[in-house]
């Protein structure tokens, strides 16, 4: 009499193990970098361009760049103190060196320890993986800047940048 109920127990179970598998695979490939999940963070760091993932830089350059906010690539992305340190406690846990060290390991290889690079698109192995794109790609009106991910990688805000 329970029978039924337990294949449909065990057609859930597979589901939900393929489910996981599938996710497992996916996030952990080279290309995905979890994207943003702190509010705060994304209001205030998506508003010019896109709120970039947590694990694309050390620790040490989330620091320096929340401090030099005044001084941003020749804007001013000033927060209140609050507000810094709250993002600061958010990048910093979860940059490529400590909580995002699966995702972001490979990605910052090639800088030296304790380095505080500011720029995603000036990292080494960035560099590398774009070194197909030609000069005209990038000056292409609706690309404008190498730190415009979405416009060749259309599922960035999800966290996914395989090529395509
Ligand atoms: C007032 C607009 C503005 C705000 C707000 C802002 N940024 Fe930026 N950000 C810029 C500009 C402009 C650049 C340079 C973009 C370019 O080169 O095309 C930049 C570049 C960056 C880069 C380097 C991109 C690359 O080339 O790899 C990072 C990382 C970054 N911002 C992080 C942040 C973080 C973190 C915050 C939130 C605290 C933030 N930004 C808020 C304007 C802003
Ligand atoms: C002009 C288009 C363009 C822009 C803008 C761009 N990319 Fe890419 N990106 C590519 C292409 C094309 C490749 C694939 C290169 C290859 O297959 O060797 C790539 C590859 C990558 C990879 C490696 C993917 C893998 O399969 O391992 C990452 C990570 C990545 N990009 C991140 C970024 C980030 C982060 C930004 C923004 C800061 C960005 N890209 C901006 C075109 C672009």
């Amino acid at each position: 009499m329970n029978l039924p109920v337990r294949s449909i127990a065990a057609a859930l179970l597979v589901i939900g193990l393929t489910a996981a598998v599938l996710d497992k695979a996916r996030a952990g490939g080279d290309d995905y970098f979890p994207p943003v999940t702190h509010k705060l963070t994304t209001d205030e760091c998506g508003s010019c361009h896109m709120a970039f993932p947590p694990a694309m830089l050390p620790a040490a350059s989330w620091r320096r760049m929340m401090n030099e906010l005044d001084q941003h690539f020749g804007d001013n992305a000033s927060v209140d103190a609050e507000t810094a340190a709250s993002i600061t406690r958010y990048l910093v846990a979860n940059a490529a060196d400590t909580g995002g060290r699966t995702y972001g390991r490979k990605l910052i290889r090639g800088v030296s320890n304790g380095a505080a690079p500011q720029r995603i698109t000036e990292l080494p192995k960035w560099v590398h993986e774009h070194d197909e794109v030609s000069p005209r790609e990038w000056k292409q009106k609706d690309v404008g800047s190498k730190a415009n991910c979405p416009a060749c990688h259309v599922d960035a805000q999800l966290g996914y940048f395989e090529d395509d």
